[in-house]
């Protein structure tokens, strides 16, 4: 027999070097305090809280009746790349044909395989920080070298062309990037990604991941995809999916636009690790996007109303420093004016502890900013009710009051 610590050294490095998922993290920690019976508001999720559209759910039932349960192309089957070639076309003005487009287990998977087929160990990758967590981590198992590039909180914590333009080195063979931003809900304009685009046009080695997951959560109803910008269009990998537009988590379904050779790499990889996404889900997909966006938008709106209830309330505590989340449903403040205060003998040195301290004071739920690249900062997601996120408020200022 084989002891514990036997087995785990026998992991290798490359798994071992790998973090688990803090967001994943914490939503444990918080189901594990309310498995005691605490009433725990949960603020660490990334995910909607509405139930899926009705009518895609019932293109998943119908795909069952229909025998839609054999393995599927591996790409994704030919009608549902149509439907995104289609909704493409509608919503970013992107031409693409099919062969551009490879659908995978969800938008995590289209970004693993772009940075799997385009990074050799050793090659650097900006990532545009605060970022989402798994940026990192997919980097680090490519053997890739994270480069994580900060903006500012005056701007919206958005990084910009000459921020990007200083840290291109000859080594730089990648940039990734979310907009709308997982944490911080930051949009870059037109204006912002034109100037950003310039810059890599001096730069032909390097290639980009522009992450769009959240593209129908935007709350100036403007967005704009770097492929957009033809010069540079054959070195943008688009990311989108259905996860957070549809309320689609469960389903896993993502999806990338690219040049067709980057394509056809991203489908060979896809064939030895997973074959082609499920059958249902891609089915439900399709019925999903050839609905148009209008149940997206519905939701949309109720995130708009809800992030101006959180951030109302927020402005209201003292040393939580905020600005307006454009996108997505997140707000990160800064908290760094906590560190350095103490409840009961327990010093908050960090947003870890902070956010510890708020789930073991308030029953509130939220993610340190550490796994975002910013340990000044927490994250906290207003993707649920309002009497709820409401609740959450009320308890986190009273909580903070004790800290001195
Ligand atoms: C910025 C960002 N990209 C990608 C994903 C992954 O989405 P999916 O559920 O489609 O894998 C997430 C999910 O949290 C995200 O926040």
């Amino acid at each position: 027999m084989q002891n514990t610590e036997e087995v785990r050294s026998a992991l290798s490095d490359r798994i071992q070097a790998l973090s688990e998922s803090q967001t994943i993290a914490m939503a444990k920690k918080a189901r594990e305090l309310a498995a005691q019976g605490f009433d725990v508001i949960n603020l660490s999720f990334g995910e909607p809280d509405f139930q899926t559209p009705q009518y895609i759910k019932d293109a998943a039932k119908k795909a069952i009746d229909d025998g839609f349960t054999f393995y599927t192309p591996v790409p994704g089957y030919p009608e549902l790349r149509q439907e995104i070639v289609n909704k493409f076309k509608r919503d970013n003005n992107l031409d693409y044909k099919p062969e551009n487009i490879v659908v995978s287990t969800g938008a995590k998977q289209s970004i693993a395989n772009a940075v799997m087929c385009l990074v050799n160990p050793g090659d650097e990758v900006i990532i545009f920080s605060p970022y989402w967590v798994s940026y990192e981590e997919i980097v680090k198992l490519a053997e890739g070298v994270s480069v994580p590039v900060m903006g500012s909180l005056e701007n919206d914590f958005k990084v910009t062309a000459a921020q990007l333009e200083q840290a291109i080195t000859s080594n730089t063979k990648l940039v990734m990037y979310s907009s709308p931003s997982n944490p911080t809900g930051a949009v870059w304009d037109e204006d912002e990604l034109r100037a950003i685009a310039k810059v890599l046009e001096k730069h032909p080695q390097v290639y980009v991941i522009a992450d769009e997951i959240y593209e129908y959560i935007n709350f100036e109803g403007k967005h704009f995809s770097l492929a957009c910008v033809d010069s540079i269009k054959d070195r943008v990998v688009t990311v989108n999916g259905l996860s957070k537009g549809y309320a689609m988590t469960g389903w896993r379904v993502g999806y990338m636009a690219a040049n067709k050779e980057i394509a056809a790499a991203c489908d060979k990889l896809q064939s030895q690790v997973t074959s082609g996404t499920c059958s249902i889900s891609q089915k439900a997909a399709a019925a999903a996007l050839q609905g148009g966006k209008e149940s997206a938008l519905e939701m949309a709106e109720a995130y708009r109303r809800r992030r101006n209830l959180v951030l109302d309330s927020m402005n209201e505590i003292e040393g939580f420093k905020t600005y307006l989340p454009a996108g997505a449903f997140y707000i990160f403040p800064d908290v760094s004016d906590y560190f350095g205060k103490s409840y009961e003998g327990k010093t908050i040195e960090n947003s870890e502890d902070l956010s510890m301290f708020l789930l073991a004071d308030a029953h509130v739920a939220t993610v340190g900013g550490e796994a975002f690249g910013a340990p000044q900062c927490i994250r906290f997601s207003f993707a649920t009710s309002d009497e709820k996120l409401t609740e959450a408020l009320r308890r986190i200022k009273s909580s903070l009051a004790k800290l001195q």
